[in-house]
């Protein structure tokens, strides 16, 4: 689904991501992991062309096709979504509006109001939010928590195949981060071919929502790849890998 060939991105003249390289497969979840201020965000930001991020070389491969010379709408057209790690709020814009207006870009039709109408009150029921902040403006006031439900109500309606999700569990109560893994677990169920990229810091939402790889971002590139174990070990022993490798000569072996 995604190819990820030698991308090299520059921001303010610093150099993010080095050559970095990232294949994922139709249905598959992958997970980055990776030490604040690595590149995680950009690398989202990128696939999704924020135009703030200069794309040195390399190149973005989806389904077969490069997308680079493609425009945000046009790459969310073909599937691609991004839950942003801070989502912006719209000020007089209402969430019930933006969603009908992006299905019927997305669709090029204009969407019908009844069906429509059924489809959010079944996504935000799904996701246990107020209906009233189908009404309020985009993010406008909203909790950290709320913002991230909201995140993935978009996904719900918008109906992407290619999902990034950065850091959605961050300020998310126990309950809420259930819920939301819920409805990304019932999302990739009904869509087999969808997939996912989650990037977090912590194993929570990975308890739930089963990844098929874990990698590490370092030094603008995947340093090391694993499966889940990977993201248990980061959150006992942080990202000193030498330190899990001495520790397990000790005996000691920091993994478990
Ligand atoms: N518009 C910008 N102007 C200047 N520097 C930027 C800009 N955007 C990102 N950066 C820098 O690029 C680096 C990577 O940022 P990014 O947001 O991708 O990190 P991250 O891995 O997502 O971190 P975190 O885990 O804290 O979310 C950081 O040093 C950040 O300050
Ligand atoms: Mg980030």
């Amino acid at each position: 689904m995604l190819e990820i060939k030698d991308l090299t991105v520059k921001v303010e003249n610093k150099i993010i991501l080095d050559k970095f390289n990232l294949t994922i497969e139709d249905g598959k979840t992958h997970v980055i992991m990776g030490p604040n201020g690595v590149g995680k965000s950009t690398l989202t930001k990128v696939i999704m062309c924020d135009l703030n991020y200069k794309i040195i070389s390399g190149d973005i491969i989806y389904n077969n096709e490069s997308i680079l010379n493609l425009t945000t709408d046009q790459r969310a057209k073909k599937g691609i979504f991004l839950a942003m790690q801070n989502p912006p709020y719209i000020d007089g814009v209402t969430n019930a509006d933006f969603l009908r207006t992006a299905l019927s870009s997305k669709y090029e039709k204009n969407i019908n109001l009844y069906s429509f109408i059924k489809k959010l009150d079944d996504a935000v029921d799904d996701l246990k939010m107020p209906e009233e902040m189908v009404h309020r403006s985009v993010n406008k006031g909203f909790s950290g928590g709320e913002k991230k439900k909201n995140e993935i109500l978009q996904m719900k309606i918008l109906e992407p195949t290619f999902i990034m999700l950065d850091e959605i569990d961050s300020g998310v109560d126990v309950d809420a981060l259930k819920i939301v893994a819920d409805n990304i677990n019932k999302y990739k169920e009904n869509n087999k071919d969808v997939s996912c990229l989650i990037i977090t810091h912590y194993t929570h939402l990975l308890n739930y929502v089963k990844p098929d790889y874990v990698h590490v971002l370092k030094d603008g590139k995947v340093i090391k790849t694993g499966d889940y174990k990977l993201a248990l070990q980061i959150e006992n022993n942080g990202f000193n890998f030498d330190k899990v490798v001495i520790d397990a000569f000790n005996g000691s072996d920091a993994s478990e």
